[in-house]
This record gives C-alpha cells, structure tokens and sequence, in this order.
C-alpha cells in the first residue's frame, strides 16, 4: 500500500512540544515521526530520531533556551545526516531577541549569535512576532528563510470579545508597533508608557492623566511576559485612578520566577496570552494554531517547490 505522507513535510516535536505539533499535523495532514530525548545523569543527552524523508520541520518553542538548544541542534543535524534535505524550525517563541546590541562594554550580542548557531543547522524558520525592536526584520540576523506570524487578529479578538470599552496601554516604547495595531483593529484608544529598567527585576514608568479614558478598562498590552515586573509596575500605579480593574494581555507568556503571583497581587483581573509557550494554570489561552498552520502550510508548499 502507498504511503499517503510520501514526499510531504514531516514533523518531529522537541519534548514538550507533541500535542502542538499533532495539532499542526492534524490540520495539515501531515506525519509526525518519532523524536526521542534521552538525559544522562550527567546532564549530556542522547538525541534520537525516526528516520526521516526529504522535507522535515522541528517543532519547539524556545523558553529555556539554553536547556533547549544544544539538543535540538543535535536533532537537526541528525535528520540532515540520515537524508533531511530540508529541515524546518517551528519556533512560536525565538529565544534571545531582546540582547540585539551591547548594552555595556563587553556583552555578548546574542541575538546575532544564536541566529548563527540556528542558521547554520535549519533552512527555515517559522516563528510569531519575534522581539524586533532595534533589528527591524530577522533577515538582519538569521540567514535562513524565515516566516513570521502575526498574533495581533487573535490578540485584537480576544479583546474585542472579552473586554468592555478597552483603553490598551503599552508599558515602553518597544510595545508601540504592537499596541498600535491591536487598537487599529480593535477601535479602541491607546498610549504608550516610557519605561526605565534598572536591573532584572527593577523597573519603573510613569502613568499620565487618565481622566480622558474614565470608564474604560486598562488593558496591558506586551510581546514578552518575563519576570512580570513590566507590566507590575503599570497596575501598581492603576490603583486608586478610578479605572475598571485591569487585564493584562501578551503573545509570549514566558512568566518566569513569581511574575504570575506578582500580577494577580498588583490587581490584574485577567491575565492572557497566545499559546506560542503553554499557557499556565488560570492564564487564558489566545490560540494560534490556524494561523501557524497556514504559515506552515505555505513553508512546507515552498520547500517542496524548492526539491523538485
Ligand atoms: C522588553 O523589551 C519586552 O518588550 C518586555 O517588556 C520585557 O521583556 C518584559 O520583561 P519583564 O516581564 O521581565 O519585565
């Protein structure tokens, strides 16, 4: 009998990443194939993969990027060596954006780095809404073939859906090209905060008159939830303005240390964000699988015209 995934795109899921890569599989009639990761008790590991065809795509987002990474390198640079003549990265969250310069003399630009390191071992990468802020595009960077999806329509309709007379507030300059096109899509006004951060987990900004937007509901709009103390600060100085009670909402809820604990003290409402890392326990779920099975549908269409 024929095999009904020959010559299509596989897909290979890093651990953790199985059910979304079943559900791309799922949508686009794709094979997922074994990837098995074995650690030794010495911290090596020990990657294993089920033999692959022409056109392959790891799937793995990566928070905790540096537990992450070495072994998916391993993984992508199996496949190539048992056959893959293609092989794809499905990132939703790209680690490492937000250190695109040295800031002090001395640092690591890692953003540049990592780009190597994954361009030299993937021919492609999808990914949503990397962290762009002094690199304007990731061609700057990565020198493989990249696609970005957009999470702003699934932010925008959440909000649309979920939340009463909007005022969307970006807590720094960086949140801006986002904030903005949510509140284009949305009709709802919006302004942008100046942050200053003084350390991993100190950060300030200031909030200016609200009286305009009296009856509305703050909602903290960010690409990136880390340690929390961002958006912390801005629903810290929400309190006694009379305002509704805040929602906090973001495309990559990476939510390390304490931060969930620290926004529902400092009195947010709600707390969302996309599925591009797993949502934690009580974090609402924007999901986003349609619309990286769409770019994912156009990658694979691409590589396969790029083999024949
Ligand atoms: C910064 O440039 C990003 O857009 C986020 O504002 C930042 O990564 C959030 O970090 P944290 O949650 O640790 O304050």
């Amino acid at each position: 009998m024929s095999d009904p995934h020959a010559g299509t795109l596989e897909l290979y899921a890093m651990p953790g990443n199985e059910a979304r890569a079943d559900a791309l599989a799922a949508r686009l009639g794709l094979r997922r194939s074994g990837l098995w990761l074995h650690r030794f008790p010495d911290g090596e590991s020990l990657v294993r993969v089920q033999p692959p065809g022409k056109a392959v795509a790891v799937v793995c987002t990566l928070r905790d990027p540096d537990a992450l990474t070495l072994p998916l390198l391993m993984a992508a640079a199996t496949l190539r060596e048992l056959g893959a003549a293609q092989v794809g990265l499905v990132a939703p969250y790209l680690a490492y954006m937000r250190q695109d310069r040295a800031f002090e003399p001395g640092q690591a630009v890692s953003a540049r780095i990592y780009a190597a390191l994954l361009s030299g071992h993937f021919d492609w990468l999808l990914t949503v809404d990397p962290h762009l802020h002094r690199i304007d595009s990731l061609d700057r960077v990565y020198s493989l073939r990249s696609r970005v999806v957009h999470a702003a329509a699934a932010i925008a309709r959440w909000v649309a859906g979920e939340i009463a007379q909007p005022l969307l507030i970006g807590p720094d300059a960086e949140s801006r090209q986002w904030v903005a096109e949510v509140a284009r899509r949305v009709g709802a006004p919006m302004l942008v905060l100046d942050k200053q951060r003084r350390g991993d987990l100190e950060v300030s900004s200031r909030l200016p008159d609200l009286r305009p937007w009296a009856g509305r509901t703050p909602v903290l709009l960010d690409d990136i939830a880390s340690s929390g103390r961002t958006l912390a600060v801005v629903l810290e100085s929400l309190r006694g303005r009379s305002m509704a009670p805040a929602a906090c909402v973001v495309t990559h809820g990476l939510f390390a240390l304490d931060a969930l604990d620290l926004l529902r003290a400092a009195g947010a409402a709600r707390i969302a964000c996309t599925d591009s890392v797993e949502p934690p326990p009580g974090v609402e779920c924007i999901p986003l699988d349609a619309d990286l099975a769409q770019a994912l549908g156009d990658m694979s269409a691409c590589a396969k015209e790029t083999r024949s």
